[in-house]
């Protein structure tokens, strides 16, 4: 099937002339094949819609696929991800296995145009029906990206391009399938050894360590998630050394890996407890991100320090009113057993800037809070640097994910003050995203430091044209491209 994209132009004049939408592909014999169809107006080129015709006269492919971006002005690289998505759900529930992107030579750089194709194509593939047993795999198995247009020169660069964006949608992809899985089967033991069986094939060094180690680290805060749970916690640990790269930065990934979060003792409602599951997306994000910045062979140092446990309401676990003492030394008012991920991550941060980390980046499920503020079209964003919220702000131009910028303050900080001991682990109803935030601050210390709270966008409660509904899989390609920018 060759898929083609469509801009809607609005060129016509007059109150009965309908605007005729224009191909962004000048290949002759195309525009001939499509020229009756963009002339009925039936196809209004409008984003994400699409239309197939069958045997287009003067083509070779048995099916052309017109694709609209919307309109003219407002295409970008990010539509063309999308478009490309679109295709494959398009092709995959009809069975048609083989697709030729048309590449249009004038929506952004090329290498930049393809990979994000490329991207849009591997992310919409995915579904998340592991478990069904009727089951059939639909997958495409050949993309061709057709670039008419491009130079003998260029062609090096586009195959680069192509490569990487494999890599990130693949990553991506091994977030998602990560996410997906329900708690039984994926416990913090089984999310080690899926760590290490990735790090194994990226070329990753990879250290699984449980209760004893972490007794050993006096990793307090983190322990009293764990200690709820008839699971053993899991604290991975992933170092990424490019060879011949001996200073500069050492960038520190820390993730929530929260298997399930039923709240512990202060225990959640039923309703949508299942999704509590996707508690782990902020420590898959690390996982796929190391992958891609490992098999992309980026030219930087990285750890990345995965926390995960169960947060479950077991005879051993924590109360609230219990004092724990982290590994900075902080000691810390439980108020709450339901605001965990920041306990875990509190170590999380402590012990990358132990093993040498210079800038930290976090990603967590971490408030409810940030999801009332942003709903689930946006992340929230805090940071203590402005030098490393510049490289992911230019990150985020490049991969098209949303994220907002949400404030930290010596105010929010107050909130967490705590009586009996130096904070505590909630502070109260109002700003819960900032104060979580300002939680995490205190143990970044004057570490340079982004937080990322995904709890909104990590899980899609509803399927869009490009992508399946559930895991997202978000934050892997911003935190790759800012990775990049070092
Ligand atoms: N994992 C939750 C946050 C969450 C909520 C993620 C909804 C995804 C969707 C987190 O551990 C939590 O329970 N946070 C509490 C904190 C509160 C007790 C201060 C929250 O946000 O309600
Ligand atoms: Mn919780
Ligand atoms: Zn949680």
């Amino acid at each position: 099937m060759l898929v083609v994209l469509a801009v809607d132009l609005q060129t016509a004049q007059g109150p009965d002339a309908k605007p005729i939408p224009a191909l962004l592909t000048s290949e002759e014999a195309v525009r001939a094949a499509s020229a009756a169809v963009l002339a009925s107006g039936e196809f209004k080129a409008g984003s994400c819609e699409a239309l197939l015709l069958h045997s287009p006269a003067g083509l070779r492919a048995k099916r052309l696929l017109l694709v609209g971006v919307g309109k003219q002005a407002k295409v970008s690289v990010h539509e063309l991800r999308k478009a490309a998505g679109v295709a494959v759900r398009f092709a995959k529930p009809r069975g048609i296995r083989e697709l030729v992107f048309a590449l249009p030579d004038n929506v952004g750089p090329l290498p930049a145009a393809a990979r994000a194709a490329v991207e849009g194509a591997f992310i919409a593939d995915f579904d998340p029906d592991t478990y069904r047993t009727d089951r059939t795999d639909r997958s495409i198995e050949r993309l061709t990206i057709a670039a008419a247009r491009a130079s003998v020169a260029e062609r090096a660069d586009l195959e680069t391009a192509i490569r990487e964006g494999v890599i990130l949608g693949e990553s991506q992809n091994f977030v998602r399938e990560l996410v997906n899985e329900p708690g039984n089967k994926l416990t913090p033991t089984v999310l080690g050894e899926r760590a290490a069986e990735m790090a194994r094939s990226a070329g990753l060094q990879c250290e699984v360590f449980s209760t004893e180690k972490m007794e050993e680290l006096k990793m307090g805060a983190f322990l009293s998630v764990a200690q709820g749970s008839a699971e053993p916690p899991a604290l991975i640990v992933l170092r990424y050394e490019p060879e011949g790269v001996t200073d500069g930065p050492i960038l520190g990934l820390v993730g929530k890996g929260i298997t399930f979060d039923s709240g512990g003792i202060s225990l959640k409602s039923s309703e949508n407890m299942e999704k509590m599951k996707y508690d782990m997306a902020g420590g898959a994000a690390m996982l796929g991100a190391m992958r891609a910045i490992a098999l992309l062979k980026l030219k930087v140092r990285a750890i990345a320090i995965i926390c995960a446990t169960e947060n479950m309401p077991g005879g051993r676990a924590q109360k609230p009113g219990d004092v724990q003492t982290a590994m900075s030394g902080k000691t810390i008012e439980i108020i709450n057993t339901d605001a965990e991920g920041r306990l875990v991550l509190a170590d999380g941060l402590a012990y990358a800037r132990r093993l040498g980390a210079t800038h930290l980046i976090d990603a967590a499920t971490l408030t409810a809070a940030c999801v009332v503020a942003l709903g689930m079209v946006n992340a929230g964003v805090f940071t203590n640097d402005e030098e490393s919220y510049a490289k992911f702000a230019s990150a985020l131009q490049v991969t098209g994910e949303k994220f907002w910028r949400l404030p930290l303050d010596e105010e929010y900080a107050e909130k967490i003050k705590s009586e009996i001991g130096d904070i505590k682990n909630t502070g109260g109803r109002w700003g819960g995203a900032s104060t979580a935030a300002e939680f995490l601050r205190v143990f970044a210390e004057d570490t340079p430091w982004i937080h990322l709270d995904i709890a909104g966008v990590a899980w899609a409660e509803e399927a869009r044209p490009f992508m399946a509904k559930g895991p997202s899989g978000v934050a892997v390609r911003s935190i790759v491209e800012w990775a990049r920018n070092w």
